[in-house]
């Protein structure tokens, strides 16, 4: 703790300027497990406990014996890093600002700027209301794009309608909402167009009340905002304190860049923007005769989750799925396949270009020698089939002349995981392999949950038991710092 202390003075005494991500690294000699200490300590010193994921294990020999003036420079590079990332968050997207009619409309003028400043995109839309307060020619200059305030403009229609405006968007975002504007997105209604655009969007909404405190807590507002919300609408607030109209209480609008925060915090930052990924996913079946085959127990939910991560970080996803009966993830390209040898076709044939190729089906290592053209029929005696190897396509890959630059594996093991995980990572030439226990009720195999250890050359990180989709989340952000580092 103490080395901690004297860390964080120095930290704020040295306040370097950096420069750029690899050669940071190797100037303040920045390694991975360095990283991971530093920031296991930080989580101990701040919250009293670990960071969830771990980037290696902590290394109290190296904490005592590195330099504080180097451990700080660490730190420091461990902050740059965090902070890089939240403000990377709203890059690129696409907001689209709602204001309704509330004193706190003042407020957006401030909102448009933090947007802007977080990397977003801003159009913003007002309603009659909100013109009352603020005038569109403020919001124009902050957002630096024309401002619309009717439904009826043809001008503006002209030039960008309302479908294309509802699509445009990422997210949208109304600040401030008014009780009215809470009442009329709960009934649905379509009479301005504020609300038009958000019937005419599949972006995610979010909405940050301001009102008097009375209008707040009556039963028909908060019978809205409890629609709302289980129609997946993200309620921002409202704060507490004083109010315009001289009273305390809960009504307050949210402060922009609290506002900015949790927008961020509900957005995948785009770190796969122009990286194309190639995922397998679920089991495959190898045909015995027309009626029967040799299959396994792997839903695909693991690998549909992974191409969904990867599509939301911006990636250009191809799915190649084992039969499975799941949907596929907004803005994957998916192809379906049966067999092993067919899964092989289809990533061989997708395997140009790409920039990492995630192996998580479960792909046959034996099939049938012969498929039988007719059903076979049940004799007296036992049976027996004779079974050869398929083709093992991940290490295929792996020497492949087109080889990615990045090549996670799994592992399903039901014994010990790290010797048999790290042995594969050898023998097919992977970056990285991830590996689970499998046989642990709830987790693995057709499971909403799963927990697994990522094994690297030189490293580790453990993700304790979640949903498919968080641990998902977690390793296609370790195959983007895998491939900023290439
Ligand atoms: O050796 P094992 O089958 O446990 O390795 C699992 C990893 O290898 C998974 O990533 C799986 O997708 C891949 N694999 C493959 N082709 C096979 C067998 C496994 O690509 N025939």
């Amino acid at each position: 703790m103490a080395l901690i202390q004297q860390c964080l003075r120095v930290c704020n005494d040295v306040a370097p300027s950096w420069a750029g991500g690899q050669e940071d690294r190797q100037e303040f000699c920045v390694r991975e497990g360095l990283c991971a200490a530093v920031e296991q300590s930080f989580a101990w010193a701040v919250g009293q406990r670990p960071v969830i994921e771990s980037h290696g294990a902590m290394l109290p020999s190296a904490l005592a014996t590195v330099c504080p003036k180097r451990l700080a420079l660490a730190v420091s590079f461990c902050f740059r890093k965090s902070v890089e990332r939240s403000v990377a968050a709203l890059h690129g997207q696409r907001v689209l600002l709602g204001v309704s009619g509330g004193i706190a409309a003042y407020k957006a003028a401030e909102l448009v700027r933090r947007l802007r400043d977080a990397g977003a995109e801003v159009r913003v839309v007002m309603t009659a209301g909100a013109q009352r307060f603020i005038t569109a020619l403020t919001l124009q200059a902050l957002s630096g794009n024309p401002v619309r305030t009717s439904l009826w403009d043809e001008a503006a229609e002209a030039a960008m309608g309302h479908i294309e405006l509802a699509r445009w968007a990422t997210r949208i975002l109304i600040a401030p909402a008014s009780a009215d504007l809470l009442a009329r997105l709960a009934l649905g209604r379509a009479d301005d167009l504020l609300t038009t655009l958000c019937l005419a969007s599949e972006a995610p909404l979010a909405v940050a009340p301001a009102m008097n405190r009375v209008m707040w807590a009556h039963p028909a507002t908060q019978a809205h905002v409890g629609t709302l919300r289980a129609r997946g609408v993200e309620i921002l607030g409202p704060a507490s304190g004083e109010q315009a109209c001289g009273e305390t209480g809960e009504g307050r609008m949210s402060e922009p860049q609290v506002l900015v925060d949790a927008l961020s915090a509900t957005l995948v930052p785009q770190r796969l923007v122009s990286k194309r990924i190639l995922v397998s996913a679920g089991p495959t079946f190898e045909d015995i005769d027309p009626v029967r085959f040799l299959g396994n127990r792997s839903s695909g939910r693991m690998g549909f989750a992974l191409a969904a991560a990867a599509a939301k970080a911006g990636a250009e996803v191809t799915l190649v799925a084992g039969p499975v009966r799941l949907a596929t993830p907004s803005g994957v390209s998916r192809i379906d396949v049966r067999s092993a040898a067919q899964m092989r076709e289809a990533l061989l044939s997708a395997l140009p270009g790409q920039h990492a190729y995630i192996g998580a089906a479960a792909v046959a290592d034996y099939r049938p020698a012969e498929i039988a053209t007719q059903k076979i029929k049940k004799g007296d005696g036992p049976s027996s089939l004779v079974l050869e190897r398929t083709v093992d396509i991940l290490a295929e890959i792996a020497s492949h002349p087109q080889r990615p630059a990045c090549l996670l594996g799994f592992a399903a093991e039901t014994h010990d995981v790290e010797t048999y995980a790290r042995g594969k990572l050898e023998a097919k030439r992977l970056d990285g392999i991830a590996a689970n226990r499998v046989g642990v009720p709830g987790q693995g195999f057709d499971a909403d949950e799963n927990a697994l250890k990522l094994y690297w050359n030189g490293g580790q990180r453990e993700y304790a038991t979640a949903s498919k989709a968080a641990i998902a989340a977690g390793l296609i952000d370790w195959v983007a710092d895998w491939l900023e580092r290439k």
